[in-house]
């Protein structure tokens, strides 16, 4: 295996308290990596510190092999984007002028907007359709389409390593799978790396190669969805207790949650806790 990015020693945090302290996590190169872990458990702060957004407090991020802090941030923009959870974009910016500020890391005083950066940024809006909301100003799109549209800024970056913390928030089952599928053709093709964080267990386990289950601070499991996804790991690391089974579709692990709510069948009552 290949490893795109490593951490060595990583603690991070934010104040006094680290959130991860001495973590050694090697995400392959050309797969797909899921983060999955319950809310507040860090995965941002993870996914944020390999992009270099975060300062670790001790150890390194080595991006093939070279500590990203002491590349330039443009050289590592060149082989690294993320779309961070949320992110906020200036007033008055159009859909085509975000996405075109994904080439800012391919431009400099020798080499201007070329016919390449054109297609690239056209390439990607088409990607994720939102070629008739070019001029359309960021702050008054839906959710959905906000989401795309940084969704393309990203992939008009067209780096090796693409990070995307929670990319389908606030998308619809349709354009969820859309951009779900469109990662995967940019791994299959192209041999993205892809490194995101989704909360579907289930498409987690139907897109992902590589698991990274977080907990406490720490990796509390990593592997295939399939040798790992399991009703004991799923309580573990969530505290919810669930059945797994496998996707009628994919064969994956497909994680249906125990709980209330109507249980149409009498003799499955018991199970349900209905
Ligand atoms: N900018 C920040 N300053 C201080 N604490 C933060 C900041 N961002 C996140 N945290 C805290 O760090 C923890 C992990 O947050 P985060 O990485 O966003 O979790 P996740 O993405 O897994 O939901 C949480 O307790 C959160 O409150
Ligand atoms: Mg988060």
């Amino acid at each position: 295996m290949q490893t795109a990015v490593k951490t060595n020693g990583l603690s991070i945090g934010y104040t006094e308290q680290l959130l991860f302290e001495d973590l050694n996590l090697s995400i392959p190169r050309g797969e797909i990596t899921v983060f999955v872990g319950s809310n507040g458990c860090g995965k941002s702060t993870l996914l944020r510190s390999i992009a270099r957004l975060l300062k670790p407090s001790a150890g390194s991020i080595l991006l093939e092999g070279k500590d990203v802090h002491k590349l330039s941030s443009k050289d590592v923009a060149k082989k690294m984007g993320i779309l961070p959870q949320s992110p906020i974009s200036p007033e008055g910016l159009t859909v085509l002028d975000l996405v075109k500020q994904g080439r800012y890391p391919h431009q400099s005083w020798l080499k201007r907007w070329t016919e390449e950066d054109t297609e690239k940024v056209e390439a990607a809006m088409e990607a994720t359709r939102i070629s008739d909301l070019r001029d359309r100003t960021v702050d008054t799109l839906s959710g959905g389409q906000r989401q795309r549209a940084w969704i393309a800024m990203t992939l008009a970056q067209d780096t090796d390593i693409i990070l995307l913390d929670e990319p389908t928030t606030y998308l619809d089952m349709t354009h969820q799978i859309e951009i779900l599928d469109l990662l995967f053709e940019l791994n299959e093709k192209k041999n993205r790396t892809v490194v995101m964080v989704l909360h579907d267990l289930n498409l987690a386990s139907r897109y992902a190669h590589n698991i990274v289950a977080i907990k406490d601070g720490a990796v509390f499991s990593q592997g295939k969805p399939e040798d790992i996804i399991t009703c004991e790991l799923v309580h573990a690391v969530f505290g919810m207790e669930c059945q797994v089974s496998k996707d009628p579709l994919f064969g994956t692990p497909h994680c249906i949650p125990f709980g209330r709510g109507r249980c149409i069948v009498p003799e499955l009552r018991s199970h349900t806790g209905a």
